[in-house]
């Protein structure tokens, strides 16, 4: 293991239709109360105990991990644990504008803004709650502002937004910003995800090598999950995300912590290992590391190789963590 994702939160000020559909996630829906999260320092400690145990990079997610009050309380704390080298964090950018300053000067590295299209109209249907592509625009050039490195996430959906992946990707180029394209994945159980409508890595990259001249790199780290293309003018990078097409189980490193601190070793499992229980039991550290390494040592998970033949049900991403 060397990747620790943690979820600060389930909830989430946008209503993504791949992500959290309004007709399931509406208001009627139980998000988990405050009591259920971890604490900041329930966190920090786990995050002690697995550094020995090879995590050296933890990337805050959710929901909307900006939704989580003292999230720089947290990334100053987190700052301080020897062994972790890479402090992270996954946002879907409207806040950012307003956190990126403490973002930064907290100890946060890097910052992932999600952008599935530059176009108003497109970007506020997807966004489920009318948010203004503006707003993550403005977040995007405040975190480069305050020096945090920036990179955007897109997933694409046919007949959704096939048509921004080249006005994304000129936008990239003339920003200087790294932009990966995610197909669209059938996580959870909510989406209603359809083969059909996942634009394949093989076709996004037909659609980009018609206008840019693109040049493959070699993976930075065994396990990397996108594959990346550089810019021949040296401007930037566009990378995929292949995880339908070509699924990357077997060399994957990351460790997942929800909200609620339970820990999922594989994005599309159903249920986590409960750490919650032993974090808030009174137990030491041993038994902490005995719990982790157990279930990272039975774990069996492929789900994105055996996709189509093993039918069972998966925990939602925005709950989980993305
Ligand atoms: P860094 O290497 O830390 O920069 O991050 P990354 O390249 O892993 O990118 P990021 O964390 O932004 O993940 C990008 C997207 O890839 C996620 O939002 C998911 O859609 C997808 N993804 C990430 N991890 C997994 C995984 O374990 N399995 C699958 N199938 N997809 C994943
Ligand atoms: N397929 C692919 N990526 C997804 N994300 C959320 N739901 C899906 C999905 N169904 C991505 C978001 C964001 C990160 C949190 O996860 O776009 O980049
Ligand atoms: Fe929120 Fe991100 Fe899910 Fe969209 S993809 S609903 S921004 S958690």
């Amino acid at each position: 293991m060397r990747d620790l994702r943690i979820s600060l939160t389930d909830r989430c000020n946008f209503r993504c239709r791949y992500c959290m559909p309004v007709e399931v996630f509406g208001p009627g829906y139980r998000f988990l109360p405050r009591e259920e999260l971890l604490s900041f320092e329930e966190i920090v400690r786990l995050a002690r105990v697995l550094v020995p145990m090879g995590i050296g990079k933890v990337r805050l997610t959710g929901g909307e991990p900006l939704l989580r009050r003292g999230i720089e309380d947290l990334i100053a704390m987190l700052a301080t644990v020897d062994g972790i080298e890479d402090i992270a964090l996954t946002t879907n950018g409207v806040l950012l504008a307003h956190h990126a300053e403490a973002l930064a000067l907290a100890g946060l590295g890097r910052v992932t803004v999600s952008l599935d299209a530059l176009d108003p109209q497109v970007f506020a249907r997807m966004n489920g709650v009318g948010a203004k592509v503006d707003r993550v625009l403005a977040g995007i050039s405040a975190a480069r502002a305050f020096g945090l490195r920036t990179k955007v996430n897109a997933v694409i959906q046919r007949g959704v937004n096939d048509a921004e992946v080249l006005p994304l990707a000129r936008w990239a180029k003339r920003e200087g910003v790294d932009l990966r394209f995610i197909e669209y994945m059938d996580v959870g159980e909510t989406n209603g995800w359809k083969l059909d409508e996942v634009v394949s890595a093989a076709e996004l990259l037909e659609i980009l090598g018609a206008e840019f001249e693109l040049v493959a790199r070699e993976p930075a780290y065994r396990g990397e999950v996108a594959s990346h293309w550089a810019h021949r003018d040296g401007s930037c990078e566009i990378g995929v995300i292949a995880s339908v097409t070509r699924p990357f189980c077997r060399d994957c490193q990351r460790l997942r912590l929800s909200a609620d601190g339970k820990l999922f070793t594989c994005l599309f499992a159903a249920e986590g290992h409960d750490i919650r229980g032993i974090l808030r039991s009174g137990s030491g550290d041993d038994v902490l590391r005995a719990a982790v390494a157990g279930s990272w040592a039975t774990r069996k998970d492929r789900y994105s190789e055996e996709r189509g033949l093993v039918v069972r049900p998966k925990a939602e991403m925005s709950y989980l963590g993305g």
